[in-house]
């Protein structure tokens, strides 16, 4: 039976690979992620890879609204979805869009702005898409929601926020995992240390840092989008139909435990 799926943060990175590896199997994917032409190259991928159709949806996840409503409902006409994975984030203190000047100043109002920016892009992007299709009845009964917090949520990320924000998941998925138990749904959040070929460091990733943080590993070697498509996709899948409620990290034992 084709599986209706739905993965945000689709256009770079874990998210792209994680729709790619999921057209796989039998499915109608919707692809979330702000810039439309980055969706529609993993949208081409995708259908490559042989789902059976893929819409990509440009829209700004951490904005509800108008243009998240129409897309969810479009997204949903034809029933709820089976599979959602919420992997849009971002560490907002690297992405260049603070007013010029406020990192370099430090203090209150560059920590108000990046704690506010992270909640927006890590926090606000899950929970706008998985309400917005709660209050569509977009989230079929069995399904499997996937969020997306970090390794930074147990360990710190240097500034506070952006680890602040991920941590923030882990009790809203335990609330949602209650919440929907009883329709079969099942809510858990996926935890990866430092994954290479992302965008997610905005080309601030020296060779040197990249090093360090290969090395902090038991494995002796970075994640890849594909180790964590590869989580991705069990926790997706029936085989995985007992497990809800859970953080599963994927950091090739650079945190241990939890
Ligand atoms: N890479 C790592 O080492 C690492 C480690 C731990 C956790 N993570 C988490 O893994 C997830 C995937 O990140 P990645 O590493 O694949 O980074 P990435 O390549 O930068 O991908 C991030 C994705 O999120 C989307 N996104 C960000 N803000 C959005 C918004 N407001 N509305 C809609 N889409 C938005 C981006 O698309 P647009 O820019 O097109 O909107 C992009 O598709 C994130 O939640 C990240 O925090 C990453």
């Amino acid at each position: 039976m084709t599986r209706r799926i739905c993965v945000s943060g689709a256009s770079s990175g874990i998210g792209a690979r994680i729709a790619v590896d999921l057209a796989r199997d039998d499915t109608d994917l919707t692809l979330l992620a702000r810039r439309a032409d980055r969706l529609d190259e993993v949208a081409t991928r995708a259908r490559e890879a042989g789902a059976a159709s893929v819409s990509p949806v440009a829209v700004d996840l951490s904005e509800p609204g108008e243009a998240l409503t129409t897309a969810l409902k479009t997204a949903t006409a034809n029933g709820g979805f089976d599979v959602i994975v919420a992997a849009a984030g971002a560490n907002a203190a690297l992405s260049g869009d603070a007013p010029a000047g406020l990192a370099e100043a430090g203090g209150a109002a560059w920590a108000a702005w990046h704690w506010e920016a992270n909640f927006r892009a890590n926090v606000l992007t899950a929970v706008t898409l998985i309400e917005g299709l709660r209050e569509l009845g977009g989230v079929a009964d069995g399904a499997s929601i996937l969020l997306f917090s970090s390794i930074a949520a147990y360990r710190g990320s240097g500034s506070g926020s952006y680890a602040g924000t991920k941590a923030a998941l882990h009790p809203y998925a335990y609330d949602l995992a209650s919440a929907l138990g009883p329709d079969g749904v099942r809510v858990n959040v996926v935890a990866p240390g430092y994954i290479a070929e992302t965008g997610f460091f905005q080309g601030q990733m020296s060779a040197q840092r990249h090093e360090t943080l290969a090395g902090q590993t038991l494995l002796g070697r970075a994640g890849v989008p594909e180790d964590v498509s590869g989580t991705v996709r069990w926790l997706a899948s029936p085989a995985s139909r007992h497990v809800t409620g859970q953080i599963i990290q994927i950091n090739g034992g650079a945190q241990l435990g939890h």
